[in-house]
């Protein structure tokens, strides 16, 4: 395949490893991120802020010739705005014929900013008329990492009842990804879930145990209907899910032991 893939957000968490399987399959890469990097072999870069100026003339560059584009720039706010923008300019350049998004499992029921604005990327999406396909992800075990490194910096290390997560390898997600972007458009494929749920708390006590440290775990209740939606599991894929094969206690074994 020579046709060059437009990933946004190819230089992220995720981006980092998907860039080798597509240049390993044989094709060309165009990276969109905000900030500007020198290219290398088989990898252009371009800069663009998906969220500025509506992508501004940048973007109309970075979709100029483009066929196949993997979206994955994101961040805490403005998926949303960030993914019209970019449908926006496709629909200008007129060449796309396969969108593939990554979205995040839970987008249509947790009641939290950043999954309601993965939800109204997702539909934008598939409203836009441009062949696409859509994948939901659990938690990756990097953010998980993140958030019980965070979480053990405190004396007592709050684990909130009921809230838990089912954490994903990126590696594998991004194997997914490619596996879906070299294939033809398929909408809306099923979710792809790490093979363990865990409350929080566990997750914390896997990472002191790897660690070695000791700290006492406080347990606190969510509140709101955040916390009602999280106790009810609605961030969970039970059934239906494509289930990796790295556990957490893989993945701490290779990065915090
Ligand atoms: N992390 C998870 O647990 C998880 C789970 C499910 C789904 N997802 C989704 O997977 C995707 C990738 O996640 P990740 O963990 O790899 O994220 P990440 O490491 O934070 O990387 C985000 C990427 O997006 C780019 N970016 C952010 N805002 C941008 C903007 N306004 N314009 C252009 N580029 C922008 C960043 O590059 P610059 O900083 O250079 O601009 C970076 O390349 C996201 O869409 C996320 O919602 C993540």
């Amino acid at each position: 395949m020579t046709t060059t893939i437009l990933v946004t957000g190819g230089t992220g968490t995720l981006g980092g490893h998907v860039l080798p399987l597509l240049t390993e399959a044989g094709c060309r890469v165009r990276v969109l991120s905000r900030n500007p990097r020198e290219n290398k072999s088989g990898i252009e870069y371009v800069a663009c802020d998906l969220l500025a100026d509506d992508g501004g003339p940048d973007l109309d560059a970075a979709l100029d010739g483009i066929e196949v584009v993997l979206h994955l720039a994101g961040g805490p706010k403005g998926d949303d705005v960030a993914t019209r923008n970019l449908i926006a300019a496709a629909q200008r350049a007129g060449t796309v014929r396969h969108l593939v998004y990554i979205s995040v499992i839970g987008a249509d029921t947790v009641p939290l900013g950043y999954f309601k604005a993965k939800f109204d990327a997702e539909r934008a999406i598939v409203d836009s008329g441009i062949p696409c396909t859509v994948l939901r992800a659990a938690q990756f075990h990097d953010l998980a990492l993140k958030t019980v490194r965070a979480m053990a910096k405190l004396p007592v290390v709050p684990a909130p009842g009921g809230l838990r997560w089912q954490p994903v390898d990126s590696r594998e997600v991004a194997a997914r990804l490619v596996e879906l972007t070299l294939g033809a458009p398929a909408g809306r494929v099923p979710d792809l879930a790490g093979p363990d749920v865990y409350a929080l708390g566990d997750l914390a006590r896997g990472y002191l145990g790897a660690r070695g440290k000791r700290r006492p775990l406080l347990p606190v209740r969510m509140p709101g209907k955040v916390g009602k939606a999280y106790r009810s599991g609605v961030n969970l894929t039970l059934e239906g899910a494509t289930v990796g094969t790295r556990t957490w206690e893989d993945f701490l074994a290779e990065r915090v032991a």
